[in-house]
């Protein structure tokens, strides 16, 4: 394995899965120590031992993205880590779910659990990394939004909203921060297949027919590749804002 002449650590929440599984095993690859969160913890376990059998470096800690004290325990657990020399250079705050339909449609009862993951828990990352970052002044956090949160679409209405409040967060948090050396990114993926679709109650019928003359989708490893590219750059440059989708996606 190739490793870059200074080996950073990141951290990476909703690692078990699609994006995060493969932004950890890209940023590992590349040689950065890797700390892997999500609640599923034999597939937490499963990554570490591939990472490890590529010759990287891996810790697993489960927990809840929506819950302020399994995140804080993560940032606890990752300073006492060893191998990370007790810092931590990036986050990717990553873990979040989609659900299916628009305002009038969507199952109502998830509406408090979509945004206590994908806004509030990952708000409270991003505060909690943006404070010690300021202090290191250095580091990258990296918030993975979604195109509809920036084009209103009526098939997924609310989830799309949880994604416009994540990225006004980005963006009020990249304005404090980066007086102070630190870069925040906000990543914006069009239609990537992985367990998402199945979590947000996504079928043949309220996405496979919308979605046939898209083409190609994207794969994981495509938004990961992006993160690893923005994350590379010098570190007076920082690029605010990406949207990837698959080339014959025209919206949203
Ligand atoms: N796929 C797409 O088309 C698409 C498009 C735009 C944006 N996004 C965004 O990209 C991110 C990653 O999605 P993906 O496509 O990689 O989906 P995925 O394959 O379903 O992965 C989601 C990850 O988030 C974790 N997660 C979910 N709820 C969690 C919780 N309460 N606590 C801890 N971890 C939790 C899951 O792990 P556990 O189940 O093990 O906890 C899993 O590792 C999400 O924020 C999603 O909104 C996806």
């Amino acid at each position: 394995m190739k490793k870059h002449p200074a080996q950073k650590t990141a951290i990476i929440t909703g690692a078990s899965s699609g994006i995060g599984r493969a932004t950890a095993l890209a940023l590992a690859r590349a040689g950065d120590a890797v700390v892997i969160n999500a609640r599923r913890n034999e597939k937490l376990d499963e990554l570490a031992s591939e990472i490890a059998a590529l010759g990287g470096k891996a810790l697993a800690v489960a927990g809840d993205a929506g819950n302020y004290a399994d995140i804080d325990m993560l940032l606890e657990r990752t300073l006492a880590w060893d191998e990370g020399g007790h810092k931590y250079d990036i986050v990717v705050v990553n873990a979040g779910r989609g659900l299916v339909g628009g305002i009038l449609n969507s199952e109502e009862s998830l509406w408090q659990e979509l945004y206590r993951i994908n806004v509030l828990g990952a708000a409270h990352l991003m505060r909690r990394a943006g404070q010690y970052m300021v202090q290191r002044k250095s580091g990258d956090i990296v918030v993975v939004g979604s195109v509809v949160g920036r084009n209103v679409s009526p098939f997924s209405g609310f989830y799309g909203s949880s994604k416009f409040a994540i990225g006004a967060v980005a963006e009020g948090l990249r304005r404090e921060v980066c007086p102070h050396g630190v870069r925040v990114s906000l990543v914006m993926p069009g239609i990537v297949l992985s367990e998402f679709q199945g979590v947000a109650g996504y079928n043949e019928e309220n996405f496979g027919k919308g979605i046939a003359p898209f083409g190609k989708l994207l794969e994981p490893k495509d938004i990961a590749d992006g993160i690893h590219w923005l994350l590379k750059l010098p570190s007076h440059v920082n690029v605010n804002e990406i949207m990837i989708r698959p080339t014959g996606q025209s919206y949203p």
